[in-house]
């Protein structure tokens, strides 16, 4: 029987967001991201276990407020570290022995729906070492050099990324030990690793709700999001 357990990365400070608590603890419809996620990830139906990385300083503020928050599944908080892979690290280390199926997800994707963690993690149980949700990219993309075009990019091979993306643990464990900082290549997803070490990452669908909140803009639209789900189940129930 697959195990399927998912890390929370929740440490950063969320810089492009402007001043403020650490990114994971601001507030959407009132309440914070991190708790938004980890709703949604302890709701899928195949996790059983969620460990989340949060602000060194504020683990205990933290475990205070996913009390009671993370349905059936279990749930770990440890201190997550300077760098997005290491906090992946310190949640991979918490996560118990018989996990088979690692799905990791940002908490600044609030709104990723129940329904992606279970695809995704579908896709790892049914034999995939890596998966991750992907979009079609809507802008034009553009390659430059200083003020000037050097390349039009072909859209139509390019996706977007999300999370929550999926491993088998051997491979996510794997690809995070072989992972030297410093190299001068940004790796900013843990598929990203998993193709440095030679295995292959399959794509499936994303969710346009699973987007990433970054910038001031996304927090509205996140808000607007939310509100519209409430206005939905309110006329369903
Ligand atoms: N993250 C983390 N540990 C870090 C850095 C990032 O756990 N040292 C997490 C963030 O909390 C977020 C996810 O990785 O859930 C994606 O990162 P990003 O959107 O870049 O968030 P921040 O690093 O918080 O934002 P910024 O880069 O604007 O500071
Ligand atoms: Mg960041």
């Amino acid at each position: 029987m697959t195990s399927v357990g998912a890390l929370v990365v929740a440490a950063g400070r969320g810089e492009r967001l402007g001043p403020g608590d650490p990114k994971a603890l601001r507030v959407l419809g009132g309440t914070p991201m991190l708790v938004h996620a980890v709703r949604a990830l302890a709701a899928a139906s195949r996790v059983e276990h969620v460990v989340v990385a949060a602000p060194p300083d504020a683990v205990t503020v933290t475990r205070q407020l996913l009390a009671g928050e993370h349905g059936g599944a279990s749930l770990v908080v440890v201190a997550g570290g300077a760098e997005r892979p290491d906090s992946v690290r310190a949640a991979l280390a918490a996560l118990p022995d018989d996990v088979d199926v690692v799905l990791v997800h940002d908490a600044a994707r609030p709104l990723a729906p129940s329904d992606l963690a279970d695809a995704v993690a579908d896709a790892v149980a049914a034999g995939c070492d890596a998966v991750v949700p992907v979009l079609p990219v809507v802008d034009t993309v553009k390659q430059v050099s200083g003020d000037k075009v050097v390349a039009t990019v072909d859209r139509s091979t390019l996706r977007a990324v999300q999370t929550p993306q999926g491993f088998r643990r051997g491979v996510l464990e794997q690809a995070h030990r072989e992972h030297r900082t410093g190299d001068g290549v940004e790796v900013t997803d843990d598929a990203g690793l998993v193709e440095r070490i030679g295995r292959p990452v399959t794509v499936v669908p994303g969710h346009e709700d699973a987007f990433k909140v970054t910038r001031p803009v996304d927090l509205l639209l996140a808000e607007a999001l939310l509100a519209d789900r409430g206005r939905r189940s309110r006329a369903d129930g």
